[in-house]
Formats: structure tokens, C-alpha cells, sequence
């Protein structure tokens, strides 16, 4: 059963060619490595004992995709991770993530239809419900216009899929994710930010190991209990794991409808300070952070509903806060140690 992973060098892709790999899937993997590297690779062969095919191209390039999907016609599934996510950089270069987000996905919808590829796992994200009205926020909240060129990748890509599923024999499903985060338990492989991190656990372990002076905190005024913003954390393990079972799915002809949505979340919610506090009580570190002003185009609070998920696909996550706290600071001092 092979599989074709997108964005496999990257976080939450390389997680699942792990997971992949342990079920016995054969894996291809792409990326131009644009936010990820090479040697990710090795850490995945020294993780599962295969070193999974890896081909770097760019998605964009239409010739270069419809060439790979000649070569690889006995694809049994594609899982789509690749894309540009940071959504500060999405507003200051819209088109660039238009281009990057759409292309790729049109591209590799194009190569399933003309060599009868027909099962997609795609890379949704919650920040397509915005600040939903009700809490927990089930798939059947509305859409709520998105508050950014990257927010509304997501949401079109939802629909270009849709739209070409309605036209075709191909099946899809997009997984809706909530906040990834921590490391594999190897401490092998786990995200790796360019840069300064936009998001909230890898800057907290960057400022406790000493790469960055302080963490801010946006915002204290939100309505919440401590006033902090409350999101839904999940292990990128049990993320990964979510996608296994997709794919299973979609090979074992169990989906009830040709495109079919899930949210991957926990169903709790953890503000900021509970975070930093998991963060501190698991690593015996104390972090130096205070508190600012809120962040733009934050949302206050949003967690899942993820009683589809774990009904439809007897999916379910599994990992606490704690465990997620700790497996990024494991991940992230192994990660220094090396360099
Ligand atoms: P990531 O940046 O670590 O991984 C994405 C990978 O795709 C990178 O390795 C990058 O080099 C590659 N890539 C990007 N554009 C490409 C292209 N045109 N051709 C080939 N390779 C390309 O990001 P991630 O956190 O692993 O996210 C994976 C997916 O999940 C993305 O679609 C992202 O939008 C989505 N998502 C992520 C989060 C999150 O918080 N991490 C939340 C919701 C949804
Ligand atoms: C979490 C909380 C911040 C950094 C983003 C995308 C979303 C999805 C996941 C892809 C918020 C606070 C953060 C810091 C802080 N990605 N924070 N200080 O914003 O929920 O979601 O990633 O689809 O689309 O928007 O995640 O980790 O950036 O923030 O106080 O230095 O931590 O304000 O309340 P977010 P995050």
C-alpha cells in the first residue's frame, strides 16, 4: 500500500510517515524543503528502520507534479501537507500563499484524476470557524470569513476539493486540525521553526533554552477565566495517528459520502498561563514571560467538539497536556544537544 505523503519533511508530516511506516504503509515522500530539511529523512529511518522514497520538487510546478504522478500510479492514497502556514507572512505576501496553497492542491488533483488516484487526506485547519458561536465547535459550525490570506487557503481549498470530487470519482478527506503540538517521543523529529516562532509552545521552549529572551503573552483582558486565550492543544502523535486511520478509510471503502470533514482536537481547551504552567511544572523550568497587549486577528477561545471524529473514525486523543508539554522540551533540548 504505497502512500504519498506531501510536506513529508515537514512537522506534522514527518509524524505520520512515522506512523505510516509502523502500519506497514510504503511512503513517497515530496517537498521542495522550503520549511524543512533533509536530514529529517535519517531521523525518520533511525525512528521506523525504513528509509521512505523522497523526491524534492516543488508542487507548483505543474510539469514537474504531472511527471511524479506517471511514475507513481499505484499511489493508493495522497496525504496533502504541503503548504505555507504562517499567517503573519500571509498578509504581508497574499499571493504568495495563494499561489502556493492553491497550485500545489490543483496540481496534485489534477495527477489523482488522470492516473485513477482516487483517495486525498487533506490539511484543513480550525481557523476555518473562526471565533465560532458556539463552544465546543462541531464540523457543523458555519464558516466564518477568514481573518487571513492563509485562513482562506483553507477554506478554498475545502471548496476546490468539494467541487472536484462533485465532478469526479475521487474521495477526500479533510481533517480539520486544532493547535498541534509537542514532539515524537524519540525526540527525533518535531517541529522545527525557521526563524522566530510565531506560535506559542516552540516559543516557550526556545526561551527556556535560552534562544530568545522572553515570551510575550497576548493579552490578559480576554473573557476567560484567567484571561488568556483559550485553545485546544493536541499531540502531534495522536494528530498523525488520526491520519492513518483515514486513510484506512478511504482504502477500506468505509466513508459515508465521497468528501467527508473531521476536527482533530481534544476537546479541551487550555488558556496561555496553563500552558506556560504545564510547560514549567513538566521541565522545572521557570519561564520568563509577560504580559502584553493582545495579538491581532486572535481569536479568544476555541476548542472542539470531537465526538465525530471519535465515533465515525473510533479515533481518539489520547496524550494530555503534560505529555505534550514535555515531549517538545525533550525535543527541543535533544535538538540543541545535536547542533
Ligand atoms: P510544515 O511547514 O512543517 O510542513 C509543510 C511542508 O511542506 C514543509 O516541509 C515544506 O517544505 C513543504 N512545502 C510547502 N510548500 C511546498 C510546495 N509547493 N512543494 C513541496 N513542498 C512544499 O507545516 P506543518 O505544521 O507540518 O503543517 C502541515 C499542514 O498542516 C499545512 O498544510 C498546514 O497549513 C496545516 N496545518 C498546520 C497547523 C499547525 O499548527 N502546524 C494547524 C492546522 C493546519
Ligand atoms: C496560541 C495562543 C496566542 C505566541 C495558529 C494559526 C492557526 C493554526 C494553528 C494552521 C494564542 C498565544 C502565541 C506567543 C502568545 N495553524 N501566544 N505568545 O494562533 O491559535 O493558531 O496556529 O492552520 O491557523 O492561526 O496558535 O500557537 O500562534 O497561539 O501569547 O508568542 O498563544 O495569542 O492565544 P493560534 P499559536
Amino acid at each position: 500500500m504505497k502512500i504519498l505523503v506531501t510536506g513529508g519533511t515537514g512537522y506534522i508530516g514527518s509524524h505520520t510517515v512515522v506512523e505510516l511506516q509502523q502500519q506497514g504503509f510504503t511512503t513517497v515522500i515530496v517537498d521542495n524543503l522550503s520549511n524543512s530539511q533533509a536530514g529529517v529523512i535519517d531521523s525518520i529511518e533511525a525512528i521506523t528502520g525504513i528509509r521512505p522514497v523522497f523526491e524534492q520538487f516543488d508542487l507548483v510546478d505543474r510539469e514537474r507534479t504531472a511527471d511524479f504522478f506517471s511514475r507513481h500510479a499505484d499511489l493508493k492514497g495522497i496525504i496533502h501537507f504541503a503548504a505555507y502556514k504562517a499567517v503573519g507572512e500571509s498578509v504581508e505576501k497574499p499571493l504568495m500563499y495563494y499561489r502556493n496553497n492553491l497550485v500545489s492542491l490543483m496540481n496534485i488533483l489534477e495527477g489523482m484524476m488522470l492516473n485513477n488516484i482516487p483517495n486525498l487526506v487533506f490539511s484543513s485547519s480550525c481557523t476555518v470557524y473562526g471565533q465560532p458561536d458556539e463552544l465546543p465547535v462541531s464540523e457543523l459550525a458555519p464558516i466564518k470569513k477568514a481573518e487571513s490570506p492563509y485562513g482562506n487557503t483553507k477554506q478554498i481549498s475545502e471548496e476546490v476539493i468539494s467541487d472536484t470530487i462533485r465532478s469526479s470519482k475521487l474521495n477526500a478527506i479533510a481533517l480539520r486540525y486544532f493547535n498541534p503540538i509537542g514532539a515524537h517521543d524519540s525526540a527525533l523529529i518535531g517541529e522545527l521553526p525557521l526563524g522566530v516562532p510565531n506560535n506559542l509552545v516552540p516559543f516557550i521552549t526556545q526561551t527556556a533554552i535560552g534562544l530568545r529572551q522572553q515570551l510575550s503573552v497576548f493579552g490578559d483582558d480576554y473573557n476567560t477565566p484567567d484571561g488568556t486565550a483559550i485553545r485546544d492543544y493536541i499531540h502531534v502523535v495522536d494528530l498523525a495517528q488520526a491520519h492513518v486511520v483515514a486513510i484506512k478509510r478511504m482504502i477500506g471503502q468505509q466513508m459515508k459520502k465521497p468528501f467527508e470533514v473531521f476536527n482533530l482536537g481534544t476537546g479541551n481547551g487550555y488558556s496561555v498561563l496553563e500552558v506556560i504552567r504545564s510547560f514549567e511544572r513538566v521541565s522545572g523550568e521557570k519561564l520568563n514571560y509577560r504580559i502584553v497587549g493582545r495579538r491581532a486577528g486572535d481569536v479568544e477561545q476555541v476548542w472542539a467538539n470531537p465526538a465525530f471524529s471519535n465515533n465515525e473514525l473510533g479515533w481518539k486523543a489520547l496524550k494530555s497536556l503534560d505529555e505534550m508539554t514535555a515531549s517538545a522540551w525533550k525535543w527541543e533540548k535533544a535538538y540543541r544537544s545535536r547542533q
